[in-house]
């Protein structure tokens, strides 16, 4: 039999008949990669020589404009920057059980033309079209809807059908099947020519010319390449579901991140309702975006005014809570942090953090030690992001530093209260970024006084302001 698969060194490109542990030319483990053999010398995918393209200067080259598609749920195109770009490869990664499916499947009804995703914003049916600009001439409507193919290499459509019931999203436009061949699928494509097709998951498909297991790197990159081919030849957008583990190392989505246009992220925490998409690499818009949901027992939910819904559940006057504005993208959201300060009953004091850096817990709870003077070496301190939101902010030091001591001292911040800015080593409070962006978030949920680092000069001044306050 003739052999499909070749085995090719991640390291130095040697290429070896069989796998091995470790490459015989560089001697690098674990770096032998299944490829498939045909596709290289091109004979699969047609041998003719394809005509020479001459190279261009960039002023000859007619500009075009990217016509997007408006998924109709404002939260990712958002993420995506105003919308789909036809033929755009885009990778959603995140861990298993998270939402993925849920949202992917929203989408597709939602560009379906079936309002599948509740919001507090009104879905207008004429921005779901894809709207092509003729150089100074009226934009022109597509009236057609875009047909959206949903391939499942995990549930059946049985499956899947229930879940759309769930959703609300059963009577879509959306076609579905369920396979695992990439070559049938690629088929597939390019026989309906659907405007976005939906692969979940990535990690499911096998190619007949490799033998590798699912979801090994040879079978996700192969796979990916030749996806990506037949997207770019039929202008569909293709959107490529992949997990990720928590340390985020899984191989398959990794080696992915290069070959595709746009890499967006499902982060949340499990069992909290908010799920965060963030766009971490984007051909065609900004990486900052995020869009924000609420997974309900009807799936996931745009959240438009996310410093309210973060706020709901919030009870005033409770020592160890604290308000701070932070940057999450590009825009401002309240956060509640929260913390709860504990005499220890073990030798070595816990730390316990979640939704935001543990480094950034310990420097604050040093310098709150060391000039403060509060003793946290005989106290567990838990430090919690509520709402299940991840801030990487340094905007937020100031807002743990608070809550920690709120919560030691058992008293509350004063009414109307929001805070923000960087803690330094000396205990001095740094300036961050957009400050007058996050006041007027504060403002506009009725907080009357927002600490900031243009205000005070240190940790110690604000601390005496608390006070003064309580007294
Ligand atoms: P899923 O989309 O299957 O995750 P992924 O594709 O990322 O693995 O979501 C799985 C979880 O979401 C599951 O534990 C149940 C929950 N869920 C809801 O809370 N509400 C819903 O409407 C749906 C469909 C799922
Ligand atoms: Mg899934």
């Amino acid at each position: 039999m003739k052999q499909k698969s070749i085995f090719i060194c991640q390291s130095c490109g040697n290429e070896a008949p069989k796998w091995a542990g470790k490459c015989s030319f560089c001697g690098e483990w674990n770096s032998l990669v299944e490829t498939a053999s045909l596709t290289r010398s091109g004979q699969k995918t047609g041998s003719r020589r394809k005509k020479l393209a001459d190279p261009q200067k960039l002023s000859e080259v007619k500009k075009t404009n990217l016509a997007r598609i408006k998924t109709g749920l404002s939260e990712i195109d958002r993420v995506l920057g105003a919308g789909v770009v036809p033929g755009s490869v885009i990778l959603l990664a995140g861990e298993p059980g998270i939402g993925k499916s849920t949202l992917v499947l929203q989408l597709a009804a939602a560009i379906s033309g079936q309002r599948s995703v509740t919001s507090d914003q009104p879905l207008a049916t004429s921005d779901r079209r894809p709207v092509i600009r003729k150089k100074n001439k009226k934009p022109i409507t597509d009236h057609r809807l875009p047909i959206t193919l949903y391939i499942s290499g995990e549930e059946s459509l049985s499956q899947i059908k229930i879940r759309a019931d769930r959703l609300g999203a059963e009577k879509s436009e959306t076609l579905f099947l369920s396979e695992i061949e990439v070559e049938t699928i690629c088929d597939q494509i390019e026989k309906i020519k659907p405007k976005i097709a939906i692969i979940d998951s990535i990690q499911t498909l096998v190619s007949e010319d490799l033998s590798g297991p699912a979801g090994s790197v040879g079978q996700v990159r192969e796979a990916a390449m030749r996806l990506i081919r037949v997207a770019k030849t039929t202008q569909t957008a293709l959107f490529l579901i992949g997990h990720v583990t928590k340390g985020g190392i899984i191989a398959g989505p990794k080696v992915l991140e290069h070959m595709v246009d746009v890499v967006v992220t499902l982060e949340g925490e499990k069992l909290a309702n908010f799920r965060i998409l963030r766009s971490v690499k984007n051909r065609f818009g900004a990486t900052s975006e995020v869009g924000i949901f609420e997974m309900t027992d009807r799936g996931m939910k745009e959240v438009t005014n996310p410093s309210k819904v973060l706020l709901e559940k919030r009870v005033e006057k409770t020592p160890g809570s604290v308000v701070v504005p932070v940057i999450e993208g590009t825009r401002p959201i309240l956060a509640e942090i929260q913390a709860l300060v504990v005499p220890t009953q073990l030798p070595i004091p816990r730390r316990v953090v979640q939704g935001i850096s543990y480094n950034r817990v310990q420097l604050v709870a040093a310098v709150l030690t060391k000039k403060l003077g509060l003793p946290l070496g005989g106290q567990d301190v838990m430090v919690n992001v509520a709402g299940g939101l991840k801030i990487e902010d340094p905007g937020a030091d100031l807002g743990v530093a608070l809550a920690i001591y709120s919560s030691f001292k058992d008293i509350s911040l004063p009414v109307g209260w929001a805070v923000f800015g960087e803690v330094g080593l000396l205990g001095e409070l740094r300036s961050v970024f957009q400050g007058d962006r996050r006041i007027k978030e504060a403002k506009r949920l009725g907080f009357t006084k927002v600490i900031s680092p243009e205000k005070f000069s240190s940790v110690r001044e604000v601390v005496s302001q608390i006070k003064l306050q309580a007294s």
